[in-house]
């Protein structure tokens, strides 16, 4: 029987700078006892369980649906956990996580025995991170062991970045959510594979590669998107269709902004039931269209912040269709456009140049 299918899910609030001991540690507590709790990290809310307890790592796997070729991030604490998880870390495995960590980065290395190989879908390689959040740095010290964390949300969904998210996904599945609030970048990690030569950003993230390839500037990006699961294990994670809002995104691409915005216009005209997430210059062009609109603010840092949230809300609205800029790619809007063509399922419409 799914187990995970009568867990009562408690939710509780706790202070993002300075989390409460005492709640920390029951969380802590349940992590070791094999159960699941979904913490806030500086990106996404994690959905968290021991990382070297195959069957805590199974139950993931159930309470999202997840396929079992998906492998997960383990999440620590401090630098010095490293050696739990991974094995032979070369020193630019060292060298980028002093630079970039605490924070959005994911590094894949050779694994350790002790990583079950549920966690890592049978691959020889981990995948591993040192969140940036006080709550998720106090989880992992009271749970006294490496974390398993994927995004807390059903598979293909967009991940959440508030704890009611996660409660709209896995109530009932899950032992307990820490509600740290907003989450500050909304964008998952950015995650680079060290186990090839050349290393290769296997997903755009929280971590420019501007930034990356300062310390790293052999770093190749070949963005892979597969249509169907069949070779996933090969390139675990690039499955084409994720981060999907219910109703069907629409992704419009133009060398020159206005004319995609001109281009979802005349979308629009006509038709009822949609929605639109547009930066918050652009949003006004939609006024008085019968769009529900979803602003993305002023800059790719805030889009970051507000995308997923914003797919979610148009959701709630019922809209049936939801038009999207392609952003710029550079900076931050590369793992925008990757979430956004992603959620679009590679509904992409080009618009040619006025
Ligand atoms: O920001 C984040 O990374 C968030 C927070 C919770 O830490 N986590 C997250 O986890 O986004 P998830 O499971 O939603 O995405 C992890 C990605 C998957 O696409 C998976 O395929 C990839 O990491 N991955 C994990 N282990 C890997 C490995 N050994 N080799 C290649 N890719 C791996
Ligand atoms: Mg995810």
């Amino acid at each position: 029987m799914d187990k995970t299918n009568q867990t009562a899910t408690s939710c509780i609030r706790v202070d993002a700078l300075k989390p409460d001991r005492t709640i920390v540690d029951r969380a802590g507590e349940i992590i070791r006892d094999g159960g699941l709790v979904a913490f806030p990290t500086e990106t996404v809310y994690g959905l968290g369980a021991n990382a070297l307890d195959s069957a805590a790592v199974d139950r993931i796997f159930l309470a999202k649906g997840r396929p079992a070729n998906d492998p997960l991030i383990v999440h620590i604490a401090a630098l010095d956990q490293l050696s739990l998880v991974a094995s032979d870390v070369p020193d630019i495995a060292l060298e980028l996580f002093e630079r970039f960590s605490p924070g959005p980065l994911t590094l894949v290395l050779a694994k350790q025995r002790a990583i079950p190989a549920a966690l890592t879908a049978g691959l020889a390689t981990v995948a591993a991170r040192m969140p940036d959040h006080a709550i998720a740095k106090a989880l992992i010290d009271a749970a006294g062991v490496p974390i398993a964390a994927p995004s807390a949300n059903t598979f293909s969904r967009p991940s959440p970045t508030r704890a009611q998210h996660v409660l709209d996904d896995l109530q009932g599945r899950i032992d307990m959510v820490l509600d740290g609030g907003q989450t500050v970048i909304g964008l998952e990690s950015s995650i680079v594979d060290l186990s090839c030569d050349p290393p290769q950003l296997l997903r755009p993230g929280g971590v420019s590669l501007e930034d990356l390839r300062a310390p790293l500037p052999e770093l190749q990006y070949q963005p892979q998107y597969l249509h169907d699961d069949s070779a996933a294990a090969s390139a675990p994670g690039s499955l084409l269709r994720h981060y999907s809002p219910r109703a069907r995104l629409l992704l419009f691409r133009a060398e020159i902004d206005a004319d995609a915005t001109a281009a979802m216009r005349a979308y629009i005209s006509g038709q009822s039931n949609l929605g639109v997430i547009a930066m918050d210059a652009e949003a006004k062009q939609f006024l008085r269209t019968g769009a529900e609109i979803e602003c993305l603010g002023r800059n790719l840092e805030e889009a970051g912040y507000r995308l997923f949230a914003a797919l979610r809300a148009l959701d709630e609205r019922g809209v049936e269709e939801i038009l999207a800029r392609y952003p710029e790619r550079h900076g931050l809007g590369l793992a925008l456009g990757d979430r956004l063509l992603r959620a679009s399922a590679g509904h992409v419409i080009d618009v040619p140049k006025s």
